[in-house]
């Protein structure tokens, strides 16, 4: 199985699910821009917590249904917690290590959030993974582009804080800005050219915006180089986020968070 750069822990759940609250109306947002309605079967691939996946679950209703795949037990285990809380009995979940998939009927629509920069080879699993839609039915992944993330006016600390998160995540072996790639990676897939577009929540010092940079850096630390640590060790990881909320205080700064991409096609009517 590939690795997964972010580890597994209680703690990475939890940034997950932070992750997933700020983003929830702008995957809503794409999926809907994808075509993502009433009645669907849709496979959501690398389900996580199960965010995207409830998020598909209201928007295709009971009479829908959605498959959610993941390798990790404990994240299918919360993603069920979390669906049954909801009152969303029409989901069904899946262990399977991607591209492999449970085989089953084939699907309207194959959606995946920050799923595509975990796998090794993002082009030849969209197109082992299309194989499970119906002709014409949908193909949708979303990505972040990290390094899109900035403050305004520029806060230094934090904006440092924004390149070494890319910067880890580059050092782990994965792409940084997956984002901006997917419509290539559909294409090379041998889909149709995709639509894009691309959304991105703010927020104040105050806001969730700043700790989810937080916590995406307590996670990524192993992967942080020896320099930058040095930095963050002077200022203290326990005390960062209170720093860079003070410097965006006194600077009246506002932080946006990374762009989420959205891409998505249909499969051809025919071969
Ligand atoms: C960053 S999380 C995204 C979760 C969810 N899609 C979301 O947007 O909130 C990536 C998920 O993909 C899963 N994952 C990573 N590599 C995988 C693989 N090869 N096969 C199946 N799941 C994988 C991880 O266990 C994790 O739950």
């Amino acid at each position: 199985m590939n690795d997964y750069i972010m580890g597994r822990s209680a703690e990475e759940t939890r940034r997950l699910e932070l992750q997933s609250r700020l983003y929830a109306g702008h995957s809503r947002h794409l999926l809907e821009l994808a075509g993502i309605t009433t009645g669907m079967t849709v496979l959501d691939v690398g389900c996580g917590t199960g965010e995207v996946t409830r998020i598909v679950a209201r928007l295709v209703g009971p009479s829908g249904h959605v498959v959610a795949v993941d390798a990790d037990e404990e994240m299918l285990a919360v993603a069920a917690r979390n669906m049954a809380e909801a009152g969303l009995h029409h989901v069904s979940f899946r262990r399977a290590t991607l591209p492999g998939l449970p085989s089953a009927r084939p699907v309207d629509a194959l959606v995946g959030r920050l799923i595509l920069m975990h796998l090794d080879d993002p082009v030849d699993a969209v197109r082992t993974m299309a194989r499970h839609v119906r002709p014409g039915g949908i193909v949708t992944f979303q990505d972040f582009d990290v390094s899109r993330s900035r403050t305004v006016p520029s806060v230094p600390l934090l904006d440092r804080v924004l390149g070494w998160l890319a910067e880890a995540i580059r050092a782990g072996g994965r792409d940084s800005d997956p984002g901006g790639r997917l419509y290539s990676i559909l294409r090379d897939a041998g889909l149709p050219a995709p639509r894009v577009a691309t959304t991105a929540p703010g927020g104040d010092a105050d806001s969730e915006v700043v700790a989810l940079a937080a916590a995406t850096l307590t996670t990524l630390m192993p992967l942080i180089g020896k320099s930058r640590r040095a930095v963050i060790d002077e200022i203290g990881a326990d005390v960062l986020l209170d720093r860079l909320r003070g410097d965006m205080r006194a600077a009246n700064a506002l932080m946006f968070a990374p762009e989420l991409v959205g891409a998505w096609t249909r499969t051809p009517l025919s071969t």
